[in-house]
């Protein structure tokens, strides 16, 4: 499958930021971009985001309710997410595990509301700095894939997002030799978990990617796009990014 090269805008962006979704688009128009493009603004942003797209970019939540719909007051549906216009949502983002206590189940059960919903589950693992330095960072995303990661899983439903924690917003990033490592032992679980379409789920990285390392991290074994947040806000960066993609991954 071709990389998924998508920005997780966080809880960033007013609607002047919409001026980047079109300064974006039009980078795109002038140079078809080799990799598919996925923007996740703030859902007050969502609709308007759609629009300003016009089609040209695919647009996604950050996150979604497990529910269609109830009394959860703040909480938004993956159907709510797909009736303003997007085609994915970002499950068990770090920030979410760390901030909202979100476990492997409750990720798990958000990624089948996206399903539901027809919408693409992101779903992030990632290890803390702790258990990268005691030895333990593959057996921890391991463990969070395989509670995470539900039953149905497609290569069409599903990319894998590997964002280390102690990457994150920092500036540093693990060397590409630990981002195989890593991705390898993802794809190794993917397949001996859903075979053949283990094999063709994208499987993104995480983490401080930026203009100036897009390229050699794209290019690295099983890296199958990029989930960029700081990078993402700013069309010249993040289209700079996109440039980046390894066609022939
Ligand atoms: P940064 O690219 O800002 O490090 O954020 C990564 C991230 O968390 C994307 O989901």
């Amino acid at each position: 499958m071709r990389q998924l090269i998508a920005g997780n805008w966080k809880m960033h962006g007013l609607g002047d930021a919409l001026g980047e979704i079109e300064a974006l688009k039009r980078m795109l128009a002038g140079n078809p971009p080799p990799a598919d493009v996925l923007v996740c603004p703030p859902a007050t942003l969502l609709t308007r985001a759609v629009a300003a797209a016009g089609g040209a970019i695919a647009m996604g939540g950050q996150d979604c309710h497990s529910e269609q719909k109830g009394a959860f007051t703040g909480d938004i549906s993956a159907e709510m997410l797909k009736d303003a216009g997007a085609s994915a949502v970002i499950v068990g983002h770090s920030e979410r595990r760390q901030y909202h206590g979100e476990t492997d189940g409750l990720v798990a059960s958000k990624a089948r509301a996206a399903w539901r919903a027809g919408l693409m589950a992101i779903i992030c693992v990632g290890e803390t700095e702790d258990q990268r330095d005691s030895g333990h960072a593959l057996h921890i995303c391991g463990n969070q894939l395989a509670g995470s990661v539900p039953d149905g899983l497609t290569a069409e439903n599903t990319a894998v997002a590997y964002e280390p924690v102690w990457a994150i917003g920092t500036g540093r990033t693990p060397t590409s030799r630990e981002i195989e490592e890593m991705h390898a032992h993802v794809r190794q679980s993917l397949v001996r978990r859903f075979g053949e379409i283990g094999r063709r789920t994208r499987i993104l990285y995480g983490g401080s990617v930026k203009p100036s390392n897009a390229a050699e991290i794209l290019r690295v074994a099983d890296v199958g796009g990029a989930l960029v947040g700081g990078a993402s806000l700013k069309a010249a960066e993040f289209g700079a990014i996109i440039a980046c993609a390894n066609p022939d991954a």
